[in-house]
């Protein structure tokens, strides 16, 4: 098959020009200046007016997730094919290690979930919850043989899946050996326990006692110590999901000491914010996650770290859970709501609208938030995250001026709720390729489940 993308802007997180691109089966073959002459094809694309950009790469999923006493309510197919729908045609989705089980155990049982479902292409990260002789010895083998080259742990979910320090140090010194990342949940679970006891026994079972609940200077307290791990371990770090300009200002100024730290923040902590919490009756409980939506004002900090590269790039966290039967859990107990929002769809049109279009970033460091940066932490560029001979066709033909309201109504994710309910957005996906198959077109599925693939990764570069 072979399609060409005619009089586009290609935009990559270093250039910008308008040029034509050439897909040939799964890869982009060539980029030049009127390459109609290499005919024929067998799909001709007018791309003017048009940007041309790579797929989005979503670096934080959790796709058919057992959490809170729940299942996150989108599986792979249909959580790929929404991100697909937002131009989004890689996720990195977190595995889980089964408690008291194995490393390998989590990794089959998240293939077994993404086989024969998933619609664009994913990876995985491994959620480590015990680490021993065994798990640490496990670590070596999923970087060297499967392709799974970075691994989270947690200093939050005392019980569920928090390690102490030790634990987090030796991680971290496992993977100065054997070339693989920690994935850092920065936030101090047995002090918020503290409070959420305390919380719960003055009656107090709202939503927004969550929000309260996890105040910033916990999230700041353990992103500074997971930093300073790091620093001893000689290894780098990455702070996932962060919220608070107190904890980007410990990111800031580890990076300003050559520490090799990197943060992510989601699209939720520049869109959203505590005021969310205080919608009437139990609306609060959509915004439910960890960290929680921070005070208005944040927003501006976490923009100015994405600017100045604190902060790398802005995954979403997609961790949806229904209102119904499952937000509900928590109705008169704001600590038994599960934990997660939804985003996956969201997050290339928020960060164009709120980013692009008022000039807060340009376009090349939207592609490389969305795109190039995930690419090249974790392992799989350039054959993602970029447009060049060679690379894999994800491929976006993005309209900048597209209009988009979002509501649960016509959202492509399998949750009842949209965070966003009744905001409207510019810019937009026309076409989506994966890998050469178009798989969006506008507001039509084109595409297959089952034909995504797993991507294994490498090492991770220093
Ligand atoms: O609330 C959240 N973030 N849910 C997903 C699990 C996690 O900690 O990332
Ligand atoms: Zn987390
Ligand atoms: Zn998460």
């Amino acid at each position: 098959m072979r399609t060409l993308i005619k009089g586009g802007t290609i935009a990559t997180a270093s250039d910008l020009f308008r040029a034509d691109l050439l897909i040939e089966g799964e890869k982009v073959a060539a980029i030049g200046s009127d390459l109609s002459k290499l005919g024929p094809f067998d799909r001709t694309v007018d791309a003017a007016n048009k940007y041309v950009i790579p797929g989005g790469i979503d670096p934080h999923t959790h796709l058919d997730m057992p959490f809170g006493g729940s299942q996150s309510a989108d599986d792979f197919e249909t959580g790929t094919r929404a991100a697909a729908f937002g131009g989004t045609t890689c996720v990195v989705d977190f595995a889980i290690q089964p408690p008291k089980g194995a490393l390998r155990q989590g990794l089959d049982d998240w293939h077994k979930k993404a086989q024969g479902k998933a619609c664009t292409d994913y990876a995985f990260h491994m959620i480590v919850r015990d680490v021993n002789k065994d798990s640490l010895a496990e670590m070596d083998t999923l970087v060297k043989s499967e392709g799974v080259s970075s691994f989270k742990l947690f200093t939050a979910y005392p019980g569920v899946f928090m390690v102490d320090d030790a634990a987090i140090f030796r991680a971290m010194q496992r993977t100065g050996e054997n070339g693989g990342l920690i994935c850092m949940h920065a936030e101090n679970g047995p002090v918020i326990d503290v409070l959420i006891e305390q919380a719960l026994a003055q009656g107090h079972t709202a939503p927004k006692y969550h929000a309260l609940t996890r105040p910033p200077r916990l999230e700041a307290e353990a992103s500074n110590r997971v930093i300073a791990f790091a620093e001893v371990a000689k290894v780098p770090v990455y702070i996932v999901h962060l919220s608070a300009q107190e904890a980007l200002a410990e990111v800031r100024e580890a990076r300003d000491r050559g520490v090799h730290a990197y943060a992510e923040t989601c699209s939720q902590y520049l869109f959203l914010s505590y005021d969310n919490y205080e919608e009437p009756g139990f609306d609060g409980a959509k915004y439910v996650m960890s960290p929680p939506l921070r005070a208005k004002g944040n927003e501006e900090a976490l923009w100015r770290g994405l600017k100045q590269d604190d902060l790398a790039l802005v995954s979403t966290d997609h961790c949806p859970f229904c209102m119904k039967e499952q937000k509900e859990i928590g109705k008169n107990d704001f600590s038994k709501i599960p934990n997660g929002a939804p985003g996956i769809e969201q997050r290339m049109g928020l960060l164009w609208d709120g980013g692009v279009r008022p000039k807060r970033i340009d376009i090349n460091r939207y592609v490389q938030i969305t795109s190039t940066a995930a690419a090249k932490i974790f392992g799989l560029y350039p054959r993602k995250g970029t447009l060049a001979p060679g690379s894999d066709a994800d491929v976006v033909v993005f309209e900048p001026d597209k209009e988009v309201r979002w509501s649960a109504k016509t959202h492509h994710m399998r949750v009842d709720y949209n965070p966003y309910e009744g905001r409207v957005t510019r810019g937009a996906p026309s076409l989506v390729f994966s890998r050469g198959e178009l798989i969006v077109e506008n507001d039509t599925w084109k595409g297959k489940a089952g034909a995504g693939k797993f991507i294994k990764r490498g090492a991770i570069t220093r």
